[in-house]
């Protein structure tokens, strides 16, 4: 299968070129530079020449809190350039494979979210990305919406990447504990996209690795799998002042550090971290996240895909990959057997 990636420089679409090369397919992964999706003429001429089979749908504005402010710029990503894709693709009888979100829900439902329930998104982003959907299946013949959600790989910001940051400078480590959803790494989620796009079970799937936590849990997961030694501060007060540090335009990121360090390099005498839980009113963002926003992964289950691993076997598997591709070797912290 030939297949055409948009977004191939972000975090999914690296994977995707990982697991389309290691599955054997033709890869044309396509990053920002090559491919710019608000354009239209450019879009048509890139598949018009490459002609795959089909395309997944990676590339999109996914700075959730910026989005409040860029909305225009949000649309012209998520929604004119999903269209410029998709028509481009239906042209050439490519199938289209959309990434979509579970920022599509506003997470009021305390039971996880099927592919049939009715999206209701709290902010641009999600709003961007729900037209979007809508985009696909109203140009597209031959489509796949594929919802996903706390995505996190060895490569770009991510959660993940910012904890182990945050570990490494020490302190006081604030991290939500009220968003509830199901951390997915991106390898995982490639592999079933591609294993999706070969076939013709066309439709709206929810895709995650399973299992349900909060930011803090995986928080929690992330330190004890990099061999931190880990301290609950339940009822202490912050100290300092709560920051969201460099990492606030990354999309997901729900944690922040009371007491930002000198920056200095890890040593073991900082493997001892605090954490605490907290709140998100405690922690303020441009952007509202859906408070519970776990997929149930029903239709991948009917469909006869098997559901993606746990999480922690997933979170394991990153992690060591991160120890490997670092400058800094974290595979002295990973817990052995
Ligand atoms: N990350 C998550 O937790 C999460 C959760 C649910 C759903 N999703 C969805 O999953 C998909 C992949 O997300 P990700 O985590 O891989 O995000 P990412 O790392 O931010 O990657 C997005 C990619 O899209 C590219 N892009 C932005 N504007 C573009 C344009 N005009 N033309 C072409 N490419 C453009 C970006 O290029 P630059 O690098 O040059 O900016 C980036 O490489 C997205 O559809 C996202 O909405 C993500």
């Amino acid at each position: 299968m030939k297949v055409l990636v948009t977004g191939g420089g972000g975090q999914l679409g690296q994977s995707l070129a990982k697991v389309l090369v290691d599955m054997g397919h033709q890869a044309v992964v396509c990053l920002r530079g090559d491919l710019d999706i608000t354009d239209g003429v450019a879009v048509q001429r890139m598949l018009a020449a490459e002609r795959p089979d089909g395309v997944i749908h990676a590339g999109a504005y996914t700075a959730v809190d910026q989005a409040e402010e860029q909305p225009e710029l949000a649309y012209q990503v998520n929604v004119a350039g999903t269209r410029n894709v998709v028509l481009a693709a239906e042209a050439m009888g490519a199938k289209v494979c959309y990434v979509s979100t579970d920022y599509v829900f506003d997470g009021k439902s305390r039971h996880p979210y099927t592919e049939s329930a009715v999206p209701h998104p709290l902010g641009v982003y999600g709003g961007t990305k729900l037209a979007g959907e809508q985009v696909v299946q109203s140009f597209g013949s031959r489509w796949f919406v594929v919802r996903t959600a706390w995505v996190y790989s060895s490569v770009g910001k991510n959660f993940v990447k910012t904890m182990l940051r945050l570990g490494r400078q020490g302190g006081m480590i604030r991290v939500v504990q009220d968003q509830w959803g199901s951390p997915t790494y991106a390898l995982d989620l490639a592999e079933f996209l591609v294993q999706l796009l070969a076939t013709e079970r066309y439709g709206i799937y929810h895709a995650t690795n399973t299992g349900v936590c909060t930011w803090y849990d995986f928080a929690r997961e992330i330190y004890s799998l990099a061999g931190f030694v880990v301290t609950e501060d339940i009822d202490a007060e912050s100290q300092g002042e709560v920051r969201a540090g460099d990492d606030a335009l990354a999309p997901y990121p729900s944690a922040s550090q009371g007491q930002p360090s000198s920056g200095r390099l890890f040593s073991e005498s900082l493997s001892q971290i605090k954490i605490q839980p907290c709140t998100t009113a405690d922690f303020p963002r441009f952007a509202a996240r859906p408070a519970y926003s776990v997929l149930d992964n029903l239709a991948l289950r009917a469909e006869g895909f098997s559901p993606l691993r746990p999480w922690q076997e997933a979170l394991q598997q990153c992690m060591e990959e991160l120890a490997q591709t670092t400058e800094f070797n974290w595979l002295r912290f990973i817990r052995k057997g």
